[in-house]
């Protein structure tokens, strides 16, 4: 029997704008059988985040350029319905770059097997690229010591909610700042933050300076623009600023100029670095192994936001832009 591949490809490039219906376009393909080394895998989850827009604007460059009409990049989760390489059997779970479709055949070499366990989505979260983010951006840069105040923008999202509840691992005291009230509240009452800022019920400045007094020794941020530029006039000496994102920019024709605060670095002998999770890709083993150890010992919680149908992959996407996610963005393929 021959299957159908259902598939979105690229068909616009959202540049300085936010992304619309047309930027996609959904196929039909036949499925192929695997070539030599090759796997062909059925999706069951696709991820999303809010990088993939600018890899459609080929405004990444630690990325290959994507071209018009390949099919959307993204990684997912998925089956092993037939295997031409030795290491891979159907059944097997595997996470890797699927792409938006039914099913992907790979090279073995891209795929990594996975447990077929309750955490199974986990994989494309808190134990994949947005869990590898929170962990490297926080130690490597944030550097938290006992007793700090880390604040984290975007932070009832996928990795600004791993990044405070790893920064209250190591004893620090950390406020989330968050569009609504209900974020929050599932910011402090379930994740045992200290406090949150609701960015959309006034004063950013007000909020975090009454939550923090003594300034901010973390500053973690993931949407750039006015919340950034508040925060930033409120860092403690010796503060290191981890940028690991800016979705305020992402629909942006024209940037704006840069935080007026930044000069507070200055004042504060403060530390301002920006990083690329893939850089610490070879360590990406052992903190998956500490992560997942923190769940099973619930020390570690997280949220998952499932839509369903491939159908609707365009829309699951826009939703991180609205802040319509609560929790890791997720896509249950059928
Ligand atoms: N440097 C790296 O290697 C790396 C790796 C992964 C991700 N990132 C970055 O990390 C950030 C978070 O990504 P994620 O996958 O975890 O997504 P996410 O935080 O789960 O979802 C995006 C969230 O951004 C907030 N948002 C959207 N538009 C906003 C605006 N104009 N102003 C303020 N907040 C806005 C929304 O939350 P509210 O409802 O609270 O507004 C939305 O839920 C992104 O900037 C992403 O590019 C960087």
């Amino acid at each position: 029997m021959t299957l159908t591949n259902r598939q979105w490809l690229i068909n616009g490039r959202p540049v300085g704008r936010p992304l619309v219906d047309d930027d996609f376009k959904l196929v039909e393909t036949p499925v192929s059988d695997p070539g030599e080394g090759e796997v062909l895998v059925r999706n069951l989850y696709l991820a999303f985040d809010p990088a993939q827009k600018g890899w459609m604007e080929n405004v990444a460059d630690y990325v290959a350029p994507t071209e018009i009409g390949e099919v959307m990049r993204g990684s997912g989760v998925g089956e092993v319905v037939a295997s031409a390489h030795p290491d891979f059997a159907p059944g097997d779970k595997v996470t890797g770059m699927l792409r938006w479709q039914d099913y992907a055949c790979l090279p073995g070499k891209d795929l990594l097997k996975v447990p077929d366990d309750d955490l199974i989505t986990a994989n494309l979260g808190v134990l994949g690229t947005t869990g590898m983010t929170a962990f490297f951006g926080l130690n490597k840069i944030g550097k938290p010591f006992p007793g700090d105040t880390v604040v984290i923008t975007g932070a009832a999202g996928a990795t600004g909610s791993v990044v405070g509840q790893i920064a209250k691992l190591a004893g620090c005291k950390v406020i989330g700042v968050a569009g609504g009230e209900a974020k929050c509240r599932w910011l402090v009452d379930e994740l045992g933050f200290d406090g949150a800022v609701d960015y959309k019920a006034g004063d950013v400045r007000k909020q975090a300076k009454a939550l923090a007094p003594g300034g901010i020794d973390v500053l973690w941020d993931n949407v750039g623009g006015a919340i950034f530029n508040d925060l930033l006039g409120q860092l403690a000496t010796h503060a290191r600023v981890v940028v690991c994102g800016g979705i305020s920019r992402y629909e942006l024709g024209k940037m704006p100029a840069g935080p007026e605060n930044y000069f507070n670095l200055i004042f504060r002998r403060a530390h301002m670095e920006g990083f690329i999770v893939l850089d610490y890709a070879a360590e990406f083993p052992w903190a998956r192994r500490r992560i997942a150890d923190w769940i099973r010992s619930g020390r570690l919680h997280f949220k998952e936001d499932v839509q369903q149908g491939l159908e609707n992959a365009p829309r699951t996407l826009m939703r991180l832009f609205h802040g319509e996610n609560f929790g890791k963005q997720l896509l249950r393929v059928r």
